[in-house]
Parts: C-alpha cells; sequence; structure tokens
C-alpha cells in the first residue's frame, strides 16, 4: 500500500507538512523522469526564465528553497559564477540524494518556514513549486524576506490555473486525468493525484502576491507561462541599492 495518504491535499499545518515530505521521499526516484514528461521537456526554460527575473551578478549569493533534485542550482550558478555562492534547502533527504548526485552547491536539510540560515545573506531567493507544498505560505515568504539582504529579488515558479475560462477547464480536464495515469504507470498513482488538486487548491495569483506583500516584499509581480499553467511570482525586499 502506499505510503501517501489518499487526502494528502486536505491536510493544513503540521500534519501536511509530514505527509508531504513522505510524498516526496516516495517519488523521488521518478520526479525527474515525470517532470520532464509532464512539462514537455520545458520545465528547465521555465527555471532560467525565474532564474533572470533574480537580476543576480556575478558574486552574488543565491539560495534555492525546496530546491529537490537541484535544477534550479545549476542556472543559479551559472548567474552568479564561479566566484558567487549558490545554496540549496529541502526537508526531504531523498531528493537532496539526487540534488548530490547532479551539483556540488552546499545542501541543506532544513524546512522553508524555518530557514536554518542568518538574516540578510542573500542576494536572491528562488523556489520551485515548492511554496504550494509548504505548511505556512506566509510564513515560507517571511522567511525569504528575512534571509534576504535589504534590496534582494525573490522569484517563485509554480503551477497555476489559467485566466481563460475555457483553458482553464481544459487545463483541468487533462490535469485531473492525465497526471494520475501517469503517475501510476511509474506506480505512484497516488501521490499523482496530489499534483492536479494541489493546484486546484493553491492561492490565486492575486492571493500569492497579497502573501508576498504582507510578508514585506515590494514590487510584486508575476509572469505567465505554458498558457498560463505556470506563473513566476517575483518580488522584491525593500532597501538596499536598486539593481
Ligand atoms: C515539486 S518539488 C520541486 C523541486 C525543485 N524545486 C524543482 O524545481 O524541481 C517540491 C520540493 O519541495 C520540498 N518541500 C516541500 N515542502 C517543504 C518545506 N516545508 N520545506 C522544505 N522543502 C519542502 C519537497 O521535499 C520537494 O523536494
Amino acid at each position: 500500500m502506499s505510503k501517501v495518504d489518499e487526502a494528502i491535499w486536505s491536510k493544513e499545518g503540521y500534519q501536511k507538512r509530514s505527509a508531504v515530505q513522505h510524498m516526496f521521499a516516495e517519488i523521488a526516484p521518478t520526479y525527474d523522469r515525470l517532470n520532464s514528461i509532464l512539462s514537455l521537456r520545458l520545465h528547465h526554460r521555465w527555471r532560467r526564465i525565474a532564474v533572470s527575473t533574480l537580476k543576480l551578478e556575478e558574486g552574488t549569493a543565491a539560495l534555492d528553497l525546496c530546491c529537490g533534485t537541484g535544477d534550479f542550482l545549476m542556472p543559479l550558478r551559472k548567474a552568479v559564477g564561479q566566484t558567487g555562492q549558490v545554496v540549496g534547502v529541502d526537508f526531504c533527504l531523498p531528493m537532496l540524494g539526487l540534488a548530490r548526485e547532479k551539483v556540488r552547491e552546499p545542501l541543506s536539510l532544513g524546512d522553508a518556514c524555518v530557514l536554518p540560515m542568518a538574516s540578510s545573506q542573500f542576494d536572491a531567493v528562488s523556489v520551485g513549486w515548492g511554496i504550494r507544498n509548504v505548511p505556512d505560505i506566509d510564513q515560507a515568504h517571511r522567511e525569504a524576506v528575512r534571509v534576504l539582504k535589504p534590496g534582494g529579488r525573490f522569484a517563485s515558479l509554480d503551477m497555476a490555473r489559467p485566466r481563460n475560462k475555457l483553458l482553464r477547464l481544459i487545463s483541468e480536464l487533462l490535469f485531473n486525468r492525465f497526471v494520475p495515469v501517469l503517475g501510476a504507470l511509474f506506480g505512484k498513482g497516488t501521490a499523482y493525484t496530489y499534483l492536479p488538486k494541489s493546484t486546484q487548491r493553491f492561492l490565486s495569483r492575486e492571493d500569492l502576491a497579497a502573501s508576498m506583500e504582507s510578508a514585506g516584499f515590494e514590487n510584486v509581480r508575476c509572469k505567465d507561462l505554458f498558457l498560463g499553467n505556470i506563473c513566476i511570482h517575483y518580488a522584491q525586499k525593500p532597501g538596499g541599492l536598486t539593481r
């Protein structure tokens, strides 16, 4: 029987935290392959676009939250150059183990809502398909603000619901049917019912932007990709020099 609870998407707080942690531990071995199939191999491109909103320069420092198997760390490294610093943090050891096989950056086992990092350390914080999964989105945003230097930038790439009603209907039909079937082919059917459900339950673009603003970010913007099924929210911590 799957270790993943059937109703993972309906859990909140601490219960959601441990259910999500178990789910990612279970799907870790197939995560990269399914990600490539589901995104039509576009996921690397989307991360590069998210990283470009961070306006990183040679020698700067970047933190990737919910780094998973490490695919954000490569474009971040490219952006900060060899003299820069890139750190990944995730609370799921099997996902970090796969990241370790790909990258040499420091990886930290930790929770995005209680970051094991000192304040005002980073020029940029990124997160990809992570904010949707944390037990307390407002708290994760506050933590991102805390570890950023004044003027530092934040980018969050995640699933979204298309603004257009017809596209939304089509994408929900496809997602609700296709994703769990594909997951089942890889022996992870239950876990992959979580993706469409958690996307439907996720905050709207406006509510996500409001959470970022109330955490302390300014200039919050968003950019749709993949017909509005993917959205990058990006923003800046007040203060510092404008980059
Ligand atoms: C969908 S994967 C995304 C991985 C990676 N960011 C990417 O771009 O492919 C979500 C990751 O978020 C991690 N995660 C979820 N909730 C977390 C939390 N509260 N703290 C730290 N990591 C978390 C999971 O362990 C998983 O590795």
